[in-house]
């Protein structure tokens, strides 16, 4: 019974979506279980590409989804979604958790609002109102799914909210929010029912299972680079807390770094470059955020990182992607290890002011030449073996620093630009 999860190794877009959609296609079901509309998930679909920002990205290849109660929902961006994914490739079977919190219009703005009080130094985030939804739901006066159904909206939690969002909504509008969503509910009502439950069906007949993780580890709340992180769980073990099932179902934790480090939004990145060379990088990788169009920041590869990001999450394998990205440069720096203060660093900071005052320790590295769309094709038909041999070098260097083995490589945009290992 193989529950696989697919976690982001550094501060998110590594390439989930794409290799979701790839390993889907070997799946029986595909599962998302933490984050939000905040998550950009983006699958090439021959010329084009579809941007997902709820619905699992490999519902693509196996057609049939789960959203846990893990995920903070946004009705509406829902909706759209699993129309357009219809409209492309037919009927989808999904089931969402009656318990999952809905993200309000409120929310949306409080995150906006929270943001511009900052004034210019806020955390950078999506404006989804992903951590007001998580204040909702931590604070225990949360809309869950079933909360509208069942109409289980008391008035004493209606009046905690009044008075403490007092300063700016009112109780009118609240009500008048929850009406509305109860007729877009209504829409994606026959969804609703029990994803541990059809998760649990698949694993025991044997089918394969993937647990598609949102945003990376180093967003993560607890472990992150707090307070630059988002409101929710981003490791591996989210995966059956934000389902319903047991940590003993799952069965394998799969890593996935980008060749290089993006980050969006504010907080330390260790490894960050800036000009020409970010540019080039940014345009050819296509780093702009697939949420709210931000571009990237850029940075090295940052081993010191991944080896406290794959110890966090239990990684079994690892995935490296957008190799292609870094082709035609002659030198590569990859981050071996931190300095602060003259002294080497033994653990990853805890704090973002320690963390932006580390310099990094590169190894350097060869580069290698751009690969053609013919050479593409000639090396995924071959194998490994086919791969420039400073690229073998560079996935070689990875897999020696991490000790864990890399099983899949990207070297294009296309689903099957990949060799598997
Ligand atoms: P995927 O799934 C990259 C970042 C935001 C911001 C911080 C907090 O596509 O990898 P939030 O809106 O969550 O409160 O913002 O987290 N962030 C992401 N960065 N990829 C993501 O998701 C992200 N989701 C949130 O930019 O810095
Ligand atoms: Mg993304």
């Amino acid at each position: 019974m193989p529950g696989k999860v697919i976690i982001g190794l550094q501060w998110g877009d590594e390439g989930k979506g794409k290799i979701s959609a790839y390993l889907c296609r070997n799946a029986r079901l595909v599962v998302r279980f933490n984050g939000g509309a905040n998550a950009g998930h983006t699958v090439p679909l021959g010329n084009t590409e579809l941007r997902l920002h709820l619905l699992p990205a490999g519902v693509v290849s196996c057609r049939k989804a789960a959203i846990g109660s893990g995920v903070y929902l946004d009705i509406r961006t829902l909706i759209d979604e699993i129309k357009i994914v219809q409209e492309i490739i037919g009927e989808i079977e999904l089931t969402i958790s009656p318990r999952a919190h809905i993200v309000l219009g409120i929310h949306r703005e409080l995150d906006g609002y929270l943001e511009d009080i900052r004034g210019g130094k806020g955390i950078g985030t999506t404006r989804r109102g992903i951590g007001p939804a998580a204040m909702f739901k931590y604070g225990r006066i949360g809309l869950r799914i079933i909360d509208i159904i069942e109409n289980n909206i008391s008035n004493d939690n209606l009046r905690f909210i009044s008075s403490l969002m007092g300063w700016k909504y009112s109780e009118y509008k609240y009500v008048e929010e929850v009406r509305e969503l109860r007729s877009e509910i209504d829409k994606i009502r026959r969804y609703v029912g029990n994803v541990s439950n059809v998760i649990r069906s698949e694993l025991q007949n044997g089918q394969t299972v993937i647990f598609e993780g949102a945003q990376g580890t180093m967003l993560d709340l607890d472990h992150g680079t707090y307070p630059y992180v988002t409101s929710s769980t981003t490791l591996a073990s989210a995966a059956a807390h934000g389902v319903g099932i047991s940590l003993k179902e799952l069965s394998e934790v799969i890593g996935i770094i980008k060749a290089y480090t993006t980050r969006v939004g504010e907080g330390p990145l260790p490894t960050e470059i800036s000009g020409k060379l970010a540019e080039e990088i940014r345009i050819k990788g296509k780093e702009f955020g697939a949420t709210t169009g931000r571009p990237r920041r850029i940075g090295w590869l940052d081993l010191f990182q991944l080896n406290y990001a794959a110890r966090l999450n239990g990684v079994d394998k690892l995935i490296i992607t957008h190799l292609d990205t870094l082709s035609g440069l002659t030198k590569l720096k990859v981050c071996v290890g931190y300095e602060l203060d003259g002294e080497k660093v033994q653990e990853f900071p805890e704090t973002v002011n320690r963390l932006s005052r580390v310099s990094p320790i590169y190894a350097e590295l060869e580069g290698w030449d751009a690969l053609t769309r013919e050479q593409v094709d000639k090396i995924v038909k071959e194998g490994y073996g086919a791969l420039p041999r400073p690229m073998r070098k560079y996935i070689e260097f990875v897999e020696d620093s991490l000790k864990i083995p890399v099983k899949l490589i990207s070297i294009g945009p296309r689903i099957q630009d990949v060799i598997e290992r």
